[in-house]
């Protein structure tokens, strides 16, 4: 049997095998490559004597043309059957269920944040942020907050260590220290954000929200107070008229302080902000007191200002209707399903995930 007869049958063969494409590719290059058997055999074509050249040629063509063919054929099969089984296999059955579709929602602890921050915003406000590790300096002391008052008890505050001077921020105010000595009056800033109490009951979480208020310029008075937690308070509850009231208060960082209350009544057991002659507590306030202007190295006697405190979790209990605290934090994807918001670019008439 000659060489190229022995060739062919044994890449027959071996082409007539359950094959992958890449031995195909393997067996091609192993025929046609470089040095492969059918192109090494057309080098020695030039050797022979013309006679047996000839004859060689003709069968050489010929066995290069059908292992050739074959080859071809062999990778059509291959792809038939590929696709043949991906057909079988991710036909899409139209039984199935659909799934769920699941939208985010945004909390209402981050939707009031949004909406303080652009209703202050529009009567000049910027928004600033401290940090939730505090010391006790910025926490207490530069707030004008003596060693023997009640707030610095271990059972009110969460210390990050044995000598006290670090801890879990227990209010927003820090951030008025922070604001003023990093730059020069006027301020006039708001500082949403997580504060902590060692506390926990229907009404207390021990992790809350406030929102600080501050605005420091020449000839602030409290006239100003009032007319911009008046302002705030009818832009944030959506109502035309309010009743408030300020009571008298102590804070240590604020002289005179107060308590503002504002009216309200519960119709159909439900609280409804602005009628009604009940009194409701929303929030502290006062003139910051000379001695927090000092340790921040701002003449008291030039400047003057006002700062307040809001309680962030209650306002949005208040104005979306939600009677437990505890329920914010729980993580209950079914509770902010039901009382979370839509993202803006979401029609308001898309409820997220189906039920
Ligand atoms: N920091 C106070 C608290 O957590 C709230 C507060 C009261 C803040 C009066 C103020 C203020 O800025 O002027 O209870």
């Amino acid at each position: 049997m000659s060489d190229i007869k022995k060739i062919k049958d044994e890449f027959l063969e071996r082409l007539n095998k359950d094959l992958s494409i890449e031995s195909v590719n393997q067996i091609k290059s192993e025929l046609f490559g470089k040095n492969g058997k059918i192109s090494s055999s057309f080098k020695i074509l030039g050797s022979l004597p013309t006679e047996e050249r000839k004859k060689f040629a003709s069968d050489l063509n010929y066995v290069k043309d059908e292992l050739q063919e074959k080859i071809n054929k062999k990778i059509q099969q291959i792809e038939i059957k590929e696709i043949n089984s991906k057909l079988e296999n991710e036909k899409v059955d139209v039984t199935l269920p659909e799934r769920n579709i699941v939208q985010g929602k945004i909390h209402p602890v981050s939707q009031v944040i949004d909406e303080l921050s652009s209703i202050f915003s529009e009567i000049g406000f910027s928004v600033e942020e401290g940090p939730d590790v505090e010391n006790e300096h910025y926490n207490f002391t530069a707030l004008n907050t003596p060693d023997n008052h009640p707030a610095r008890d271990m059972h009110d505050t969460f210390y990050l260590d044995d000598k006290k001077e670090l801890l879990l921020r227990t209010h927003t105010s820090p951030v008025q220290v922070r604001t003023m000595l990093k730059g020069k009056p006027p301020f006039k800033i708001i500082a949403p954000g997580r504060t902590y109490r060692s506390d926990s009951d229907q009404t207390h979480a021990p992790m809350f929200h406030q929102v600080e208020g501050l605005h420091i310029d020449k000839n602030i008075n409290m006239g100003h107070l009032k007319g911009c937690l008046n302002y705030f308070i009818k832009s944030f509850f959506e109502v035309d008229k309010i009743k408030m009231r300020f009571r008298p208060s102590h804070f240590p960082f604020t002289e005179p302080s107060a308590e503002v209350d504002i009216g309200y009544e519960l119709k159909n057991g439900k609280i409804v902000i602005g009628e009604g002659d009940k009194w409701l507590e929303i929030l502290g306030c006062g003139m910051v007191h000379p001695n927090v202007l000092k340790n921040v190295k701002i003449n008291p006697d030039k400047y003057q200002g006002y700062a307040f405190g809001i309680g962030i979790d209650r306002l949005a209990m208040l104005k979306y209707g939600i009677n437990d605290l505890r329920a914010f934090f729980e993580t209950d994807y079914r509770w902010l399903n039901h009382f979370g918001f839509d993202p803006l670019d979401v029609p308001s008439n898309y409820r997220g995930l189906s039920r």
